[in-house]
């Protein structure tokens, strides 16, 4: 069974997508976390980030793996432990403009196939149920209002920085990840759309693995 989860940044869907394949004994696949990796990786080694021949050719001959220990995804690039070092704000901004790339693109959904062909899984990412994997068992998308998620990312960092930059920051991410060419994030056909503005993380994994069970009730009838 492949369950994707969409959403913008800081909406809560990587928190309940871990806690979701656990639940379910599913693979977790963070997307985000894999154009993360090879912007690390430009950043690090002073690639120009708008060579986009040299970019997209970087994400092919790249090795991400994720190894799941002691409670915690981590990703490897090339056999390094980069897991915190991708969290960083450069790095995702980074991450942002070259998952605007074409060539990037085709080369990160060609391995996130190869990962979720594989079996159960739970991927999570911008452009999962439409385009990675179209034909997904269950697809939800998560949103939350501008200025919780905001609030949130702000926790997220020990409430240093200014507030108004990191909301601004984010207005930024959602509009380049919505209007950009190749894949934009958007609502999947099909998709159960999760608001959690108020809603607590045991609640959002809750709903989750509601529409799981009612999926997998309805395949199992189905099959009679
Ligand atoms: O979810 P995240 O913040 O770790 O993602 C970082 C960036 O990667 C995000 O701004 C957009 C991009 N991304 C994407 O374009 N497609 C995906 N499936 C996942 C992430």
């Amino acid at each position: 069974m492949i369950v994707t989860i969409d959403g913008t940044s800081a909406s809560g869907k990587s928190t309940t997508a871990i806690k979701v394949a656990k639940r379910l004994g599913f693979v977790y696949i963070d997307t985000g976390a894999m154009y993360r990796a090879v912007a690390f990786y430009c950043v690090e080694k002073n690639i120009k980030l708008n060579d986009k021949e040299k970019v997209g050719k970087i994400s092919n001959e790249v090795d991400i793996k994720f190894i799941f220990k002691n409670e915690v995804n981590h990703i490897y690039l090339n056999g390094r432990d980069i897991t915190e070092l991708i969290r960083a704000e450069e790095v995702g901004r980074a991450a942002s403009l070259i998952a605007t790339y074409k060539t990037v693109r085709i080369n990160l959904v060609k391995k996130q196939r190869e990962m979720g062909n594989k079996g159960d899984v739970v991927c999570e990412g911008r452009d999962i149920g439409t385009v990675v994997f179209k034909n997904a068992d269950v697809k939800i998308y998560m949103d939350a209002d501008t200025k919780e998620r905001a609030r949130r990312r702000y926790t997220e960092l020990g409430k240093e920085g200014d507030f108004n930059m990191i909301m601004e920051a984010i207005r930024e991410r959602d509009e380049q990840d919505k209007t950009r060419k190749e894949s934009p994030l958007k609502v999947p056909d099909g998709a159960v759309i999760i608001d959690t503005t108020s809603l607590s993380i045991k609640e959002e994994v809750e709903r989750v693995i509601e529409v799981v069970k009612t999926r997998k009730k309805k395949i199992k009838e189905s099959n009679r």
